[in-house]
């Protein structure tokens, strides 16, 4: 293998960069041709696709975002649409693929690589935290830290007016981030989409905690099903039935993707970054480079979009035990 192509692809996550940069320098250390495909799938199909340099990628490890875009396609999911891909990797020499990205990103990988025998590793790259393969994904560490940040700022204002806050997370389907910033916010609640919680409960638990406490906060995953953050409000404040209670709602939305990322982003970005490298190098393809205990694992792709990675049991009971 000579010449090699990363690019990243579906939501940006903070940590990307690092990856990207992992993933070059690795490259140019093996003696390796590198290439940035622009845009992810749209770009490959439409040969946006540039050599890459070491100093490509100076500067950016501490950047959030991606410097090599990302992008949605449609015109992948066509059979079509993949043919053109290939074609122009093809054209270009590249002989194995970087994916950064999430269950969307391997998914089109998976299809790619079996229809046309290219070989592709994939990064874990996504704030959710819901790809199955690895204990952490990319951006994940940040993006809590983020959500934490403001949490820790609107518990300032609830206490200061006896409020009740709705405190709306992303993740999807997921509700790592919202479990998450519950254990670290000190939320009195958290909804999320893993377990059914009845609006009764959360009801009931608000009215208890008003005796011991005057403000709360409920973090609500975005995938919930009882819905959004101020669909649940709404539902709660009737039927707590309480004109003195205050409630208010607060959707963090995508401030939790941008941002310098973390530490823990930065290196799990690199050490993924070069695992995936080195696993093309050594033949390994149609899986994910993830980190498992703290050690590098490669798991086939259909583990990571078909396997569910489920929240802890353990950590849903701690916030309820520390919320009292
Ligand atoms: O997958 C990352 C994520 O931020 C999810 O948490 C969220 O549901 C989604 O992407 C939002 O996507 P978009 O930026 O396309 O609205």
């Amino acid at each position: 293998m000579k010449k090699i192509a990363v690019f990243t692809s579906g939501g940006d996550a903070p940590g990307m960069n690092a990856c990207v940069r992992s993933v070059v320098r690795t490259s140019i250390y093996h003696g390796l041709e590198i290439f940035g495909i622009y845009y992810g799938y749209d770009g490959m199909i439409k040969g946006n696709i540039k050599k890459m340099q070491s100093h490509s990628v100076s500067n950016i490890i501490q950047r959030g975002g991606t410097i090599l875009k990302s992008a949605r396609s449609m015109e992948f999911m066509t059979k079509e649409g993949r043919q053109k891909a290939y074609d122009q990797l093809k054209s270009l020499g590249i002989e194995g693929v970087v994916a950064i990205g999430g269950d969307g990103t391997f998914t089109g990988a998976k299809v790619f690589s079996e229809e046309f025998g290219l070989p592709i590793i994939g990064c874990p790259g996504t704030i959710d935290n819901d790809i199955y393969g690895t204990d952490f994904t990319i951006g994940f560490d940040t993006a809590v830290n983020t959500a934490l940040e403001a949490i820790d700022k609107i518990r300032d204002t609830a206490a200061a007016h006896d409020r009740i806050f709705f405190i709306e997370v992303m993740g999807r389907d997921s509700g790592y981030i919202a479990v998450e910033c519950g254990i670290g916010g000190g939320a009195e609640f958290v909804m999320v989409p893993e377990t059914k919680t009845s609006l009764d409960t959360v009801v009931k638990s608000l009215k208890n905690l008003r005796k011991t406490k005057t403000s709360s906060i409920v973090v609500v995953a975005e995938g919930d099903e009882e819905g959004s953050a101020s669909e649940i409000m709404e539902k709660v404040k009737v039927k707590i039935k309480d004109d003195e209670k205050d409630f208010k709602v607060t959707t963090l939305g995508h401030i939790q993707r941008g941002g310098n990322p973390t530490a823990r982003d930065r290196v799990l970005g690199s050490r993924c970054g070069m695992a995936a490298v080195e696993g093309l190098m050594a033949g390994h393809t149609n899986c994910m480079a993830g980190v498992v205990n703290g050690e590098v694992v490669y798991t086939p792709f259909s583990d990571c979009i078909g396997k569910d990675k489920p929240i802890k049991k353990d950590h849903l009971r701690l916030i309820e035990i520390l919320s009292i």
